[in-house]
């Protein structure tokens, strides 16, 4: 079904307010990418060079890409699949358009194979480490623990299980019933719990250490292979190139500015990303664990200084059920593009959610035992999931991002794209157009294609 453009509502329903779709895109960016991968990524490359170069691709990539996937969302106001199909015959392009959305909706269905692997950690973690089933008396055991942990293929898996099946329960009650209802509780949550650790961290970390390394720039640290990750994490990290924010976009109210709440978005990821370096980091350098422990760095780190502390018990519970809350708040974003789009093609809801869930839990196998038993299997030197995130998060996202941008910007037609950003400030309006037709475009294929031959 490829329905008209400029309809008021999405058949998939609408956000009933403008607060509630910042809050929606928000915690679809709010993830395990802000509070888990981003510290360890800064930790591996280096710190302050890396994060400078990280900010940056917020700035120039970021912001006026999220502007243009919203834009397209709710001009198409259907999946991305069909959007990208209806703007295109609306400008008297080719209908082969569609196709950027096809690759965003099997990007996204590949960052959820692995996503809910790494939030069914933060399960198992949730419900271990109060309950002293996660021994963290000092960096060597939580490193036991962990280990331990990885070496067992069936509990990893009953977890990610478990995570998979909470994210089909709400993606099945559709978008007010469904994802509205839990961002409403997620997103509060998140922010409110994380403030409480940053302020332990303060009290009991290396606080001033921590600060030198995420904001001190050495560029001696930095690889090329840093830059690519660290684009690729802008990408990652604000859900953009792969058709979230897209489907988030067509269930937006008409007279909401996409200029404002794209603002509004990013603020907050980066805050929340900048205030999880700085839970972390402080813990990482007073346990004298290493800054480039990788994907493991935040179970290893935390529960120790957790246990160490008055009351640590609770303030771990409460940091891992926020990082939880934020895990589901993007997963949800992962499932629900190419849910949209198979409900277009004329699956009930909860069919398709779940032929999708269970496809990628399926799928999920693979992550799961990349820690295992499958752990000596290496493309160029990295497991099987090491290989899903680097091709996913930093070769087709931004990819993702070019196409996305080319389209925006050369082929729906200027008046168009100015009457659905109805920006006021003419100069803010060309500086965006300028970002998506040429600066957007060239700077990612340098990055990529310098980074990729080498
Ligand atoms: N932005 C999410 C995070 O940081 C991940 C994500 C990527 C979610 C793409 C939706 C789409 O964890």
């Amino acid at each position: 079904m490829t329905a008209q453009p400029q309809q008021a509502v999405s058949i998939h329903g609408a956000w009933s307010g403008r607060l509630i779709f910042i809050l929606a895109a928000a915690s679809s960016a709010v993830g395990l990418g802000s509070i888990w991968k981003l510290p360890y990524i800064i930790g591996q490359n280096g710190g302050g060079a890396f994060v400078l170069v990280y900010l940056g691709c917020v700035l120039l990539l970021s912001v006026p890409l999220m502007m243009a996937e919203i834009m397209i969302g709710r001009r198409g106001r259907q999946s991305p699949v069909n959007s990208f199909a209806a703007l295109a015959i609306e400008a008297k392009a080719s209908s082969k358009w569609r196709w950027v959305g096809v690759l965003g909706v099997l990007t996204g269905f590949l960052i959820l194979s692995y996503y809910s692997v790494i939030g069914g950690w933060v399960l198992a973690w949730l419900v271990k480490f109060p309950l002293g089933l996660a021994p963290a008396a000092d960096a060597a055991t939580a490193k036991v623990t962990l280990d331990d942990f990885f070496a067992s293929p069936a509990e990893i898996f009953g977890w990610h299980t478990l995570f998979m099946l909470v994210v089909a329960l709400i993606v099945m009650r559709g978008v007010e019933r469904g994802l509205e209802q839990a961002v409403r509780i997620l997103m509060p949550g998140l922010l409110i719990l994380l403030v409480v650790v940053v302020a332990y961290s303060a009290m009991y970390g290396n606080f001033s250490e921590a600060v030198a390394f995420i904001f001190t720039p050495d560029f001696s640290q930095l690889t090329w292979n840093g830059v690519v990750v660290a684009m690729g994490h802008s990408f990652f990290t604000m859900s953009i190139g792969m058709g979230a924010l897209l489907a988030y976009g067509a269930y937006m109210p008409a007279h909401q500015s996409i200029a404002v709440s794209t603002v509004w978005i990013i603020a907050i990821d980066t805050l929340v990303s900048l205030l999880a370096g700085l839970a972390m980091f402080p813990l990482v350098f007073a346990s004298g664990l290493s800054p480039a422990e990788g994907p493991g760095l935040m179970f290893v780190t935390l529960p120790v200084v957790f246990e160490a502390m008055p009351g640590g018990i609770f303030l771990g519970g409460a940091f891992f059920l926020m990082v939880l809350f934020a895990a589901w708040g993007s997963a949800i974003g992962l499932v629900e593009p190419f849910a949209a789009w198979l409900v277009e093609r004329g699956a009930s809801r909860v069919r398709a959610t779940l032929v999708l869930c269970a496809a990628a839990w399926a799928l999920g196998i693979v992550t799961v035992l990349s820690f295992n038993i499958l752990a000596g299997v290496q493309v160029g030197g990295r497991t099987l999931y090491e290989l899903l995130d680097y091709v996913t998060a930093n070769v087709l996202l931004p990819v993702g991002g070019v196409l996305l941008a080319i389209f925006a910007g050369w082929v729906m037609k200027d008046t168009r794209v100015m009457k659905e950003l109805a920006m006021k400030n003419m100069g803010l309006y060309l500086a965006w157009r300028v970002a998506v037709r040429v600066v957007a475009p060239s700077l990612i294929l340098v990055v990529l294609i310098v980074g990729l031959l080498g």
